[in-house]
Formats: structure tokens, C-alpha cells, sequence
């Protein structure tokens, strides 16, 4: 590899050696480009990268995603739209986030526990006790090293997956609910403002992606030391 960008394991315990990075944001704030954009940068630099998403990122999680974004379903419970995100979750974690970065790879994931604080805690109204105890089960306590935030206004966002045709159920949700969502962001942001970096989605998706490589390549050279 002989760049800069060498992960190192120091701060890590035994049991995790890779790195763990998630893209978090309401609709259309551009996190699943800026994902990809990250992935390809990473690979390019010859690391083993993993590029992945929630709900999804297996057989099974995939399913579930479809239960959960598809219209048939709006009579879908809060409380079952909760357990199945974290069912994906669980499920995820097990079969593909844990033994990659165990193996010393890069997890790239677009959305992890911080959507469903922001949606079925803020947005829904879940109680956010009940949504800690049950991420804790479903993550095994894993936590991003990094979560990229990517910020735009809710109306611009929600034109901007309209433009592309995106609707899936709770896109669908009122404009109220999809406030609700951000500024449960920017609460979860101001908890954690070590792991969470917040970003302005308002510049050219070139400028954002320079903003999360000096960032991400910032966190590793800490590490390094
Ligand atoms: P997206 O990945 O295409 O943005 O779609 C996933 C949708 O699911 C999006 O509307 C956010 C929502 N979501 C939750 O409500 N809770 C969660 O825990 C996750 C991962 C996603």
C-alpha cells in the first residue's frame, strides 16, 4: 500500500482491528454517493474496502428492507418498524460488518443506528431508552469510528429524491416528520461530536468528498500516533 492512509490497529482491541465508518442523513442528502465516493477512494488507495447499507446489506436484511420501504405495508407498526430494522441490523453486523473488520477491513456503511434514533426515535416518538437497549443487542456494542452526518434542508431533500424518482414509504412521511428526523441529527451530533462530523450537503459533491477524505484521512493518522 505504502501511503499515508495505513490503518492502524493501536487504538483497537484484539478483537477489532478495521474501521468502521457510516454515512448518516435525511432523504436526499446525497450520503449514498458520498459513500461510494468514499468506498472508491479508499479501494483506489489499495485497501480492502466494504461498501454497504441498512437495511440491506445481506440476503436476509435485504428482505426486510423490502417489507419496510415497500407502499404495501403502511399499516406497518412503529414498534414493528423498529424491530425489523434492528432484525436487519443484527443480521448485518453477524454476517458481514464484524468479520470484515476483524479481518482489518474498511466497513463503509450508508446508515447505521444513528437512522433509527433520528427516525423511529425522533421521528416516531419511540422511546430513545428502549431504541439504546435494543441497538445495544443488535450492534453487539459496535459503534461507527466516524460518522460522516451529511446535512441539507428537509424540502430541498425531499425535491431532490423526488427528482429522481425515489419514494419509497417513509419518504412518504409529511414534512413535519422528516424535521423531526433532522433535528433529532443534529441532538445525536451534539452528543457525540467526537464520532459525528456534520457536513453541509449544500456544496458540489466534489467539495463534500475533499471535506470527508481530510476527515477520514485525519482520523487515521490520529490513530497512527
Ligand atoms: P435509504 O437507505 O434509501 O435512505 O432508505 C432507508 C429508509 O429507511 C430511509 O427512509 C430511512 C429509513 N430508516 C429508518 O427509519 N430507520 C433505520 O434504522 C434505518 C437504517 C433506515
Amino acid at each position: 500500500m505504502g501511503n499515508s492512509l495505513t490503518p492502524h490497529v493501536s487504538h483497537l482491541t484484539d478483537s477489532k482491528k478495521g474501521t468502521f465508518i457510516s454515512f448518516e442523513g435525511i432523504e436526499g442528502s446525497g450520503k449514498s454517493t458520498q459513500a461510494r465516493l468514499l468506498y472508491e477512494y479508499l479501494e483506489g488507495k489499495g485497501f480492502e474496502v466494504i461498501l454497504t447499507e441498512e437495511p440491506g446489506g445481506t440476503q436476509i436484511g435485504l428482505k426486510i428492507r423490502e417489507i419496510l420501504l415497500s407502499l404495501e405495508y403502511r399499516e406497518i407498526s412503529s414498534m414493528t418498524e423498529l424491530l425489523l430494522y434492528n432484525a436487519s441490523r443484527f443480521q448485518h453486523i453477524q454476517e458481514v460488518i464484524l468479520p470484515a473488520i476483524q479481518r482489518g477491513a474498511i466497513v463503509i456503511t450508508d446508515r447505521f443506528s444513528d437512522s433509527t434514533v433520528a427516525y423511529q426515535g425522533y421521528g416516531r416518538g419511540i422511546d430513545l431508552n428502549l431504541i439504546d437497549s435494543l441497538d445495544r443487542i443488535s450492534t453487539k456494542n459496535l459503534r461507527p469510528d466516524i460518522t460522516i452526518l451529511l446535512d441539507v434542508d428537509v424540502e430541498i431533500g425531499l425535491k431532490r429524491n423526488r427528482g429522481i424518482q425515489k419514494t419509497d414509504r417513509l419518504e412518504l412521511e409529511d414534512i413535519e416528520f422528516h424535521k423531526k428526523v433532522r433535528k433529532g441529527y443534529f441532538e445525536i451530533a451534539a452528543k457525540e461530536s467526537e464520532r459525528i462530523k456534520v457536513i453541509s450537503a449544500s456544496e458540489s459533491i466534489e467539495a463534500i468528498h475533499s471535506q470527508i477524505i481530510s476527515l477520514v484521512t485525519k482520523m487515521i493518522e490520529t490513530w497512527k500516533r
